[in-house]
């Protein structure tokens, strides 16, 4: 399918997605860990590229969860230096793209340096008006709740101003979208503490498929198969 095509049958604004399955694609090949991360980033560009030559409003990446700092630390320290010297030398490639970082997650939690390159990233692509990509990375879904209601409760709030656009808003992005479609690759049916209150309403795609080996045709099938899907949110459709 063309992807004019595809983008006049309708487009998810927010798509998140779980990239899993770098260890394990690595592993079948006799590489190392590392070396399926390394991978998995290409997989990532070519992703976030495809959204944005579709005009996807919003593209979020389950890039570091909060519970990945059991792994080795061999591993963690890999990846931190894979997602810092990305983002230090891709400017070209979200400038390219028209592409705006953003971040979702701990931040305070991570490496400094890591930090840094988080916030500097967010300063350079500010202006680019394209695809919006969230990068969450020391990301928990509860964690993100936790440290939303904290900010409720420093100022005096009554009961009756809680509503859930209120707690939409005190979420690491205030205005960002609820999830329409969820991709999860690598096999795994589960949201590992992913978008928990933003994913309500998604439509869930899981693939086999190991992240480094995810295409931008997949993605393409994936998002014509979600236009496929009839979204009720509890409502009878057609009702006479
Ligand atoms: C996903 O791939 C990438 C991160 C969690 C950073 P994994 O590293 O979880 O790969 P598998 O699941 O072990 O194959
Ligand atoms: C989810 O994958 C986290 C990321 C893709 C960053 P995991 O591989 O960490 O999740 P589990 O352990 O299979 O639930
Ligand atoms: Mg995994």
């Amino acid at each position: 399918m063309k992807i004019e095509e595809i983008k006049s049958g309708g487009l998810p604004e927010h798509v998140a997605v779980i990239m899993d399955g770098n260890g394990r694609w690595a592993k079948q090949r006799g590489l190392s860990r590392s070396h399926g991360h390394k991978e998995g980033l290409n997989s990532a560009k070519r992703i976030v590229a495809a959204a944005a030559s579709l005009g996807i409003k919003y593209i979020t990446l389950y890039t570091f969860s909060t519970e990945n700092w059991k792994r080795t630390q061999d591993e963690v320290g890999y990846l931190m230096t894979l997602i810092k010297g990305h983002l230090r030398s891709e400017f070209q490639f979200y400038k390219d793209n028209g592409i705006k970082i953003e971040h979702i997650g701990d931040l305070t939690g991570l490496p400094k340096d890591v930090q840094n390159e988080i916030l500097n990233a967010k300063k350079d692509t500010e202006h680019f008006s394209g695809t919006t990509c969230v990068l969450a990375i020391n990301y928990g879904s509860r964690d993100e709740i936790v440290r939303g209601i904290r900010k409720i409760t420093e100022n005096s709030i009554k009961p009756e101003e809680i509503t859930e656009e209120f707690i939409s808003k005190s979420l690491d992005i205030k205005d960002l979208p609820d999830v329409d479609l969820m991709i999860r690759t690598g096999g795994e049916q589960r949201l590992s503490n992913f978008l928990l209150w933003q994913c309500a309403y998604a439509e869930f795609i899981f693939t086999d498929t190991l992240w480094p080996d995810y295409t931008e045709s997949e993605f393409l099938e994936n998002i014509t198969e979600f236009q496929k899907r009839t979204r009720r949110f509890g409502a009878v459709l057609d009702q006479k």
